[in-house]
């Protein structure tokens, strides 16, 4: 019940389903669920559960033998700590891929979505990126174990034929929270990722933003990304979650890119913050970060055609909403 899980479990309630939720609380509190259920009315079932743990993760799905699918959220993401530290990386998000597959098999449920993540085009040579794009080599371990991951899961639909489909959904930059603001992103420690430190400076939690590259061959110099508002990411998860389940699929193994298809560069963030919120951010203009690419972007265009699914909210939607949580959260 990370960030993206809790607002699909929202979405995903509301639109009828009934949701399990698995989590080691490694990077997320029991908490979240007291969100879900203020907001849709219903509380989801938790197992806390370490997906490393083969044996206690084939015991619990077999006792949810009859679900639908599976949406498999659970990994680490921090690029850095990857760099610092690629065996936890492979284990948590690879070794734990693997045993949600086994315990599939074992409990006969034949449904996945895959997180996975732009961070797989690497430094595209061409804007925006669809599907096809070229598989760049991996930036980071935790670039890596995406990368794998899909792979993985698209010779397991090969060996399995009809008793496995996925869909890997391609997530660009989630930010924003729920209209409610009763979930929202709440990193451990000090961000590092861009909303999260933006609205952390805004509020004085943190002195000042560090904006990481002005030279980059961009209209502001600084590095572009299209970000997506959780909401309409969760949302794509239902739309998903209803290819799968209606059999719509045309393929064992599909794959979509989730953003916006605008491209929006860190300064342009920072302005659309400070006009949509009244506060002024302070930032700092320093070196780049190292593994961070210039410029990406997504067509989106396939998963419009063949899920139905378009991000509808706009980037001072995506402000405001991660300021609200931000504010609440902090009080
Ligand atoms: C990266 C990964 C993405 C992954 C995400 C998880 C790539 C291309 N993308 O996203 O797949 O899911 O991490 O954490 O590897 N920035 C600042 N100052 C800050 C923080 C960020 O200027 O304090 C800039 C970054 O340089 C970048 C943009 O803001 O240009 C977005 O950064 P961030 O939010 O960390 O996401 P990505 O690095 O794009």
């Amino acid at each position: 019940m990370g960030y993206i899980g809790s607002h699909t479990a929202v979405e995903l309630i509301e639109s009828g389903y009934e949701v399990v939720i698995i989590d080691n609380l490694s990077n997320s509190k029991e908490e979240v669920l007291d969100g879900i259920e203020r907001i849709t009315g219903r509380r989801p079932h938790f197992e806390k559960l370490d997906l490393v743990d083969q044996e206690r993760t084939l015991e619990v799905f077999e006792r949810h033998n009859d679900a639908i699918g599976v949406i498999h959220f659970a990994a680490l993401k921090a690029v850095g700590e990857s760099v610092e530290n690629p065996g936890l990386y492979f284990k948590n998000n690879i070794l734990g891929l693997v045993h949600v597959l086994e315990g599939m098999e074992s409990s006969r449920i034949p449904n996945l979505i895959f997180s996975s993540s732009c961070t797989v085009y690497g430094e595209p040579d061409t804007l925006p990126v669809t599907e096809t794009s070229e598989i760049k080599k991996a930036s980071s371990p935790y670039g890596a174990t995406k990368q794998i991951g899909e792979e993985l899961l698209q010779s397991e639909v090969k060996a399995k034929g009809d008793k496995l489909n996925v869909i890997s959904l391609r997530y660009f930059n989630p930010v924003g929270a729920h209209s409610s603001s009763l979930i929202g992103e709440l990193p451990l420690g000090i961000p590092n990722n861009l909303m999260p430190f933006v609205t952390q400076t805004a509020l004085g939690i943190l002195k000042e933003l560090s904006v990481y590259g002005s030279d980059y061959n961009t209209p502001d110099g600084t590095a572009v990304r299209d970000y997506i508002h959780v909401v309409d990411l969760a949302k794509a998860h239902v739309s998903a979650m209803q290819r799968l389940e209606n059999k719509n699929q045309e393929e064992g193994y599909e794959v979509y890119n989730i953003g916006t298809g605008k491209g929006i560069s860190v300064l342009e963030l920072i302005l659309a913050f400070e006009k949509v919120t009244g506060e002024t951010v302070r930032y700092n203009m320093v070196d780049r970060r190292e593994g961070d690419v210039e410029a990406v972007y997504a067509n989106a265009d396939l998963a419009k055609t063949k899920l139905g699914w378009s991000a509808e909210r706009d980037l001072e939607t995506m402000c405001k909403s991660a300021y609200e949580w931000e504010k609440r959260y902090r009080e």
